[in-house]
């Protein structure tokens, strides 16, 4: 899809379908006003009628309205005025790029980046604009052999701004919500693909691609390699698969040479039957998504390398199946983890935060200045705060809260738990350091608690994105969180170089 910026009154606009908000009841936005009073009252007529009234949702497609030079407008109901918010703007734009995708428009110009969304300006919500349309368009029909993509497509939206002065920030805020937007298609893309296809070595090999092409240093720790470092715990899970693991490194180099990088560490296990702990047969596909996290990490560092960010970054993905087999991790079983810690292995099915923990204590050695680890680690978090927020646990508040303000401005929104000492007694053991599961009580906490005792020699925090990372039932399929809050955290930092967060 192709994006511009444009400042110039809709009477004069000669678009495909130009697309204006109308708010409840059946107030016409500013923009509807203007086209209203060009068109002799012929917008405000159809609305008397009834048959939009402004609720959320609505749209109506409108054609041949006297003296507009565009082919149609699109109106698109925004709801209350005063409760025009974040949510409600992506709402409307949305519903408008999907209601007009299939129609004989090619090029639409929107007039909904117009409208006042309380506390953003104009760069939020061209930006926004873009990722969202990318968004609510998005197909994942590779796998499918026929495909029913037959009209006309949508090609280009022009996205509206008040004043010539916006034009340069719209066209930065066009640049960074592409960038964004690729990101989040890519871990889609990867979430999406199965667990067949998608393995721990295609992982390695998409990483090798995204190198290839801009320039990234890749590593792809084999086997071997973690068995030299001692990776007990990572290979332990792997051991129950005959797919190879891998721990792919990602090195983004935007800032100075030798300056700390922000490490991020993705959970990227290809597919989670639970191991011998195996899971129960419903829904069991959906763990094909169980390498979200890895795909975030992929997808972030793209998007930050598109972006030319002027900081350093390192992607580290350990990557697995997690299968039951004569080889596989038994209850009980007690591995050693790369940091020399013993754990007692009491659930198999709790594989995530086994590979996470070597990667934890293998990120040591970028002497990071942040760590933030992605994971669909616990379906108790799912329990906790379904599909609205991610789980955020930290041992570092400042470092929490950046990562909360972007998840605040991408919409892409976490809610902290507490990573509390009283915690970490859940996990002990008769027989080893730790056991790998902390009882029923505060799943995700004890998860967190787990990966905070691979995780004290530097600034960290966990995302938990069991929730969020991807969609059940009828529109099933991954959603790419938290790529735009990661991309947001990074682009945050290049800004202010961090400062206020090495306190
Ligand atoms: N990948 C799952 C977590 C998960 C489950 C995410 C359902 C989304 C939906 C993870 O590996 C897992 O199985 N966790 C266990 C941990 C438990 C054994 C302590 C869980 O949540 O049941
Ligand atoms: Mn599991
Ligand atoms: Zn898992």
């Amino acid at each position: 899809m192709e994006f511009i910026v444009k400042s110039g009154t809709p009477e004069k606009q000669r678009s495909g379908c130009i697309v204006v908000g109308v708010f409840e009841s059946r107030k016409l936005s500013a923009v509807a006003h203007q086209i209203d009073e060009v068109s002799g009252g012929a917008i405000g007529a159809i609305v008397r009628r009834g048959d939009l009234d402004g609720k959320p949702g609505q749209t109506l497609l409108l054609h041949n309205i006297p003296n507009l030079p565009s082919e149609r407008v699109l109106l698109v109901g925004c709801g209350k005025e005063k409760e025009f918010t974040d949510s409600r703007y992506r709402d409307a734009t949305a519903k408008a790029v999907t209601a007009l995708k299939d129609t004989g428009a090619t090029e639409i110009t929107s007039y909904l980046t117009e409208l006042d969304v309380k506390g953003r300006d104009i760069f939020w919500k061209v930006r926004q604009a873009v990722e969202v349309s990318e968004s609510a368009l998005y197909r994942f029909d590779k796998l499918k052999t026929k495909s029913n993509n037959n009209r006309r497509a949508l090609r280009r939206v022009v996205l509206a701004v008040p004043k010539r002065s916006d034009l340069g920030p719209g066209e930065q805020a066009i640049n960074e919500g592409r960038a964004i937007a690729e990101g989040v298609r890519l871990a889609r893309d990867l979430g999406n693909l199965p667990g067949n296809l998608c393995t721990p070595t295609y992982l390695a090999e998409q990483a090798v691609e995204i190198g290839k092409l801009y320039g990234l240093k890749t590593t792809v720790l084999e086997k071997a390699d973690m068995q030299q470092l001692g990776m007990g715990a990572l290979l332990s899970v792997s051991r129950g698969s005959r797919q190879p693991p891998k721990l792919i490194v990602l090195e983004y180099q935007g800032g100075k040479a030798g300056e700390a990088p922000v490490v991020l560490v993705g959970k990227g296990l290809t597919f989670d039957a639970g191991g011998i702990s195996i899971k129960p047969a419903a829904n069991m596909d959906e763990m094909k998504f169980d390498m979200c996290g890895g795909a975030s990490v992929l997808g972030a560092v793209k998007a930050a390398a598109e972006l030319k960010l002027p900081i350093n970054i390192v992607g580290i993905i350990p990557s697995s199946e997690n299968l039951p087999d004569g080889d596989a991790n038994k209850p009980g079983d007690i591995v050693t983890s790369m940091s020399g810690q013993t754990v007692e292995v009491l659930n198999t099915d709790a594989e995530g935060r086994l590979i996470l923990c070597d990667a934890l204590t293998y990120a040591e050695r970028y002497k990071p200045a942040f760590v933030i680890d992605i994971a669909t680690l616990t379906g108790a978090c799912v329990i906790a705060l379904g599909a609205h927020a991610s789980g955020l646990l930290a041992n570092h508040d400042p470092l929490a809260r950046e990562i909360g303000n972007a998840g605040k401005y991408t919409y892409d929104r976490i809610w902290q738990m507490p990573l509390w000492d009283e915690y970490q007694k859940q996990l002990d053991s008769n027989f080893a350091d730790m056991a790998n599961v902390g009882g029923r009580e505060a799943g995700t906490i004890t998860g967190a608690c787990f990966l905070s005792r691979y995780a004290k020699n530097f600034k960290w925090a966990h995302l938990d994105i069991a929730g969020t990372a991807w969609k059940t039932g009828k529109e099933k399929g991954a959603t790419g969180r938290p790529v735009p809050l990661l991309v947001q955290f990074l682009i945050n930092r290049a800004r202010k170089d961090g400062a206020d967060m090495d306190t």
